[in-house]
């Protein structure tokens, strides 16, 4: 074949994938709504914003964590197969250093963040807002970062200070502290 036909029926086959690609993408494509949208935009940063209404207490968080999560971390925060959530607050500069939600954590919103969106392991993304504050509560409460009655919401949660909070560096050097 000369180069000349070649080149002409490579132009045509160009020119019917550039005609078939509107078709394509009206039957495979979606266009995704505002409400598809606001499952994955769910990221809370250490300041907290982000954090959705609702609140909850130890109290109530109790009740979630013995039916949810207590299999896989144990009762109380302890002891289970998944790893401990509470205590060894003021180890991590032994060599017998635990870390916990208590002792490593820095922030407080992040905690709410991680458990929304990937606990309990078994179903991410079940538990409500509500719950999740209580959970949030709760691991705080047993870590003894906040008192048993104090209520969490996106107001409170932001406040708590964590023990670990000054214990990490940036490795990016010019982002400030
Ligand atoms: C089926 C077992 C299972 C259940 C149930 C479960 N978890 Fe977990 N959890 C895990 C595993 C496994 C990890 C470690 C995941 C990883 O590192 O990717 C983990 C990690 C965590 C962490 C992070 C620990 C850390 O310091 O890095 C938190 C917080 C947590 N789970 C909270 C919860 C809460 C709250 C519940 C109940 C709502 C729950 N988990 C239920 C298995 C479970």
């Amino acid at each position: 074949m000369s180069m000349s036909k070649l080149g002409s029926l490579l132009v045509v086959a160009a020119a019917a994938v550039s005609l078939s690609m509107p078709a394509l993408a009206q039957s495979q494509g979606k266009v995704v709504s505002e409400s598809d949208l606001a499952k994955w935009d769910i990221s809370i940063g250490p300041d907290g914003v982000g954090l959705p209404a609702g609140s909850g207490t130890s109290a109530k968080g109790a009740t979630v964590w013995s039916e949810q999560c207590s299999a896989c971390h144990g009762e109380n925060g302890k002891g289970g197969p998944a790893g401990d959530l509470v205590g060894g607050v003021g180890s991590l500069k032994s060599p017998e250093h635990i870390k916990t939600v208590g002792s490593f954590w820095p922030y407080s919103t992040t905690v709410f963040d991680y458990v929304r969106r990937a606990m309990p392991y078994n179903a991410p993304g079940s538990l409500s807002d509500d719950e999740v504050y209580a959970i949030v509560a709760y691991l705080l409460n047993r870590n003894k970062i906040i008192a048993d009655d104090a209520v969490m919401n996106a107001e409170s949660l932001p406040k708590v200070k964590m023990p670990n909070a000054d214990g990490f560096i940036s490795y990016w050097p010019l982002t400030k502290q």
